[in-house]
């Protein structure tokens, strides 16, 4: 598995997110109030909104485009709407953090 460094903890506002550009795309790493750290991939399974501009709440973000809410644990769209995106691994290790692409590879695979 390779990880890849992203920055900090401290990059990112607190329930907030950044986008992180990587060969495979967009992710967006989202940070919660419990400082806890999500990233899946920046593009909402509606319509490919940008995720990492939406609103974070509890382990979830609502899209700024059409308000659907995405679980940042399981990338599942919650409530009515169907769908999902990719979930990334995120290593935090003292709050600096690492994203692994050769997980979200095999994942994107299957
Ligand atoms: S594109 Fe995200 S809710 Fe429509």
């Amino acid at each position: 598995m390779t990880w890849i460094a992203i920055g900090h903890i401290e990059d990112i506002p607190v329930r907030g997110a950044r986008c992180v550009k990587t060969p495979e795309g967009k992710i967006a790493v989202f940070r919660t109030a419990e400082n806890e750290v999500f990233a899946i991939d920046d593009h909402c399974p509606h319509k490919g909104g940008p995720l990492s501009e939406g609103i974070v709440h509890g382990k979830a973000v609502t899209c700024p485009l059409h308000n659907w809410v995405i679980s940042l644990e399981s990338g599942q769209a919650l409530g009515a709407d169907e769908g999902a995106v990719r979930t990334i691994p995120v290593r935090n290790e003292d709050g600096t953090l690492s994203i692994s692409l050769e997980r979200a590879v095999l994942a994107a695979a299957e």
